[in-house]
């Protein structure tokens, strides 16, 4: 193996070090930035994701609000709560947990919370405004992408950059970022022709598909950088009968034999996510209070 291995666990610690610094800060000034999560239903995945959301809220210092709502809880019970929490000055970030119950519209959901308190960055005004590079919240698995790619280059200036995958949530503002950046940006999906060769071009290429190992070796460019965005679970029978494990898009020991530097899964993007909802949360609350945001913390 040559390529160095992106340690996105320790990278988010320091992420959360500096949210915690400025969250200090901003109590002396006497203001506790708060994240409000709204879980509906009992999805096994959500409720662990919810459960961390809170603990690593509290870690750092801020206020934590949870609303875990019945699966058949109305959609105009959901958006009463929103319009609630959107009017609430404790409050300084939303997020609904995807995915919600099918008789709930989730673009109804998420274009309810008031874009200063969209912590993910879904509700169409930011993603109107990261697509226009303006100010904005920016998701946070995209975001914790792009510090660790800052982080590992400086300047990403001129690079081409190559994401497989358009999702919402992951390809599209990724894109935006990395062009925000001034890469060169090509996003590919599965209609795409010759996909790899294309990604073989790419300086950066960034996984987000949700294929297990679909990126092998052969795909990446001597020395470039490989954000693997995928966690997906596969059966390991070398583990014993019925055990799993997680895998990424890319299939690791093959990309680390050609790559320069490369996200392991897990223990690469994974991490970056909550600490940039903690992040984001903290430039709300900044925002929302006419008071200095974090450096480093924002695209
Ligand atoms: N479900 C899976 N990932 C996410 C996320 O980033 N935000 C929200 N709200 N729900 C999710």
């Amino acid at each position: 193996m040559t390529a160095d291995i992106i340690d996105g666990k320790a990278f988010a610690a320091t992420v959360r070090e500096k949210v915690a610094a400025h969250v200090a800060r901003l109590k002396d000034a006497g203001v506790t930035p708060g994240l409000a999560v709204i879980l509906v239903g009992e999805d096994p995945a959500s409720e662990v994701y919810v459960r961390n959301k809170g603990k690593q809220t509290l870690e750092v210092g801020m206020n934590s609000f949870e609303h875990k709502l019945p699966v058949d809880t109305p959609e105009a019970e959901v958006l009463a709560l929103i319009d609630k929490l959107n009017n609430d000055p404790a409050v300084h970030g939303i997020l609904c947990q995807l995915p919600v119950p099918d008789h709930i519209n989730d673009d109804k959901v998420i274009n309810a919370i008031s874009p200063e308190k969209d912590v993910d960055g879904f509700h169409i005004s930011n993603v109107g405004l990261l697509a226009t590079g303006q100010k904005s919240m920016v998701p946070c698995t995209p975001l914790g992408c792009l510090m660790m790619l800052r982080e590992r280059h400086g300047s990403l200036s001129g690079m081409n950059a190559v994401v497989v995958g358009r999702s919402n949530i992951v390809g599209k503002p990724m894109a935006a970022l990395l062009l925000k950046d001034s890469c060169t940006v090509t996003i590919a999906h599965s209609r795409t022709k010759d996909i790899e060769a294309l990604c073989r071009g790419a300086d950066i290429l960034v996984a987000a598909v949700g294929r297990p190992q679909m990126i092998t070796g052969d795909w990446v460019k001597p020395g470039a950088t490989v954000i693997d965005v995928g966690i997906n679970r596969i059966a390991a029978p070398e583990r014993g009968e019925g055990k799993m494990r997680l895998v990424g898009d890319v299939e690791f020991a093959s990309a680390a034999e050609v790559a320069g530097a490369i996200t392991p899964v897990p223990g690469g993007v994974g991490p970056m996510t909550i600490a940039c909802l903690l992040a984001n949360t903290v430039t709300a609350c900044c925002r929302a209070n006419g008071l200095e945001e974090p450096e480093g913390l924002t695209a």
